[in-house]
């Protein structure tokens, strides 16, 4: 009696060590402990866990996309402003090659890993812990990009270091051989202070024909000289197309129009200048006060001097409340003279007054052109200025764009201002 109940004692101690065994030993793939439910369940469904994870890399990639680039699309509106009955032929914002190519590299990135995660069989908590870690590198990742974001810098000096008067090179160069100078110059001609926030964020707009022996001499004389003002800014090149009487004004009405739609925050001061024409010194600030600035007023070919009081030609910055308030320019000038005039009455009349630098600061060189013919009628369109200006400006623009195309240096917008007949 005592014997077989030893025996099933024995019996059923092997059972249960045998048990114990199986639990050890192939515990793994069963589904019964709630720490092992734990650790399969919580980020993904462990029967298709590598789809997931690569559907959720692919949408926090590519990263490197600097944040311009989706703001550039045409989907942003003209802020503060409702104005501009253009058509749109094609209009065609290029990103630049280099990051079209970072982007496709991290595609292919992608689907190298895709491929490899899908051999990978579904099962373990192996593959999930893998994930957990991709995915928890990837939101560090992001996390740091944030937290760089928002890191707000200092704001840049009101009178930035080391400015005064410079020198310019007035021969002729190759625009690749400026371009490899400035590459801290974003695409599109674009740049913002990298230590401070700039204080001015400025779209410098820039008539624009036949000019290509200028380009590269403006170009490579404005960005360093922007660049040590430490302001925000943008160099937009609006071009006509055809061979129509130039339109200064109405360029510059589509520049201002077209440039403010290219930025999501919008800028906030404009300007206007003529690619002919050079600053001295970089004391003459690129931003915008509290009245319109003739900027322009001492030229070389001029003798330094003013021609007269209330000229406004050649390079002059308003705010964006400024230039709306006046209706921006005049559409109606063909030909050479006169929408400047038109510009000064318009700012007389809404109570505006023309401030300037010094005539010591206030230095430029002009590149040398052909005179172009000036325009018969400008005398006559002047004299109707004060009582036609509301009806004549950027309400009543109409033009139709060719193309947007951003370059390194600058971004070039071509377009046809030609009136329908
Ligand atoms: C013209 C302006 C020009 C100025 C200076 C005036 O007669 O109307 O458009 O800027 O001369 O040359």
């Amino acid at each position: 009696m005592g014997g077989r109940a030893t025996r099933a004692l024995r019996l059923l101690l092997l059972l249960v060590l045998a048990l114990a065994a199986v639990e050890y030993l192939f515990g793994s793939i069963l589904d019964a402990s709630p720490l092992r439910t734990y650790l399969y369940t919580p980020l993904y469904n462990a029967t298709q866990p590598t789809l997931r994870n690569v559907e959720r890399l692919a949408a926090n990639w590519p990263k490197k996309i600097p944040s311009n680039y989706i703001e550039d699309s045409e989907e942003y509106s003209i802020k503060n402003i409702s104005l501009s009955n253009h058509t749109t032929r094609a209009s065609v914002v290029h990103p630049p090659s280099s990051i079209t190519e970072t982007a496709s590299k991290l595609d292919k990135n992608m689907t190298i890993q895709d491929g490899a995660f899908a051999m990978i069989s579904p099962t373990p908590l192996l593959i999930t812990k893998l994930m957990d870690s991709i995915k928890s590198y990837v939101t560090t990742e992001d996390g740091v990009k944030k937290a760089e974001a928002v890191v707000t810098l200092p704001l840049c000096d009101s009178m930035p270091p080391d400015l005064g008067p410079i020198t310019l090179n007035k021969t002729e160069l190759e625009l690749e051989w400026v371009e490899k100078k400035f590459p801290e110059v974003e695409w599109g001609g674009r740049y913002s202070p990298p230590n401070c926030t700039a204080r001015h964020r400025v779209a410098i707009i820039v008539p624009y024909r036949d000019r290509q022996q200028h380009l590269a001499i403006f170009l490579n004389h404005m960005h360093p000289f922007l660049m040590k003002q430490q302001i925000e800014y943008g160099i937009f090149i609006v071009e006509q197309e055809g061979n129509k009487d130039f339109n200064r004004a109405k360029l510059m009405n589509v520049g201002f129009v077209e440039s403010q739609k290219l930025v999501a925050e919008g800028w906030q001061c404009f300007v206007f200048h003529d690619i002919d024409l050079l600053p001295l010194d970089t004391r003459n600030l690129y931003s915008c006060p509290r009245q319109p600035r003739h900027m322009s007023a001492s030229i070389d070919k001029l003798h330094f001097k003013l021609p007269y009081e209330d000229i406004f030609g050649g390079v002059s910055a308003m705010t964006l409340e400024q230039f709306t308030r006046v209706n921006g320019f005049s559409n109606k000038y063909w030909g050479w003279g006169g929408e400047d005039d038109d510009m000064s009455y318009r700012l007389k009349k809404i109570n505006y007054h023309i401030a300037r630098y010094k005539m010591s600061i206030a230095r430029y060189a002009m590149l040398d052109h052909k005179k172009s013919t000036p325009n018969p009628k400008r005398y006559q369109l002047l004299s109707q200025t004060s009582k036609t200006f509301q009806k004549d400006g950027l309400s009543t623009l109409e033009y139709e764009l060719v193309q947007v195309v951003q370059y390194h240096l600058y971004t070039h917008i071509l377009v046809n201002i030609d009136e329908r007949s």
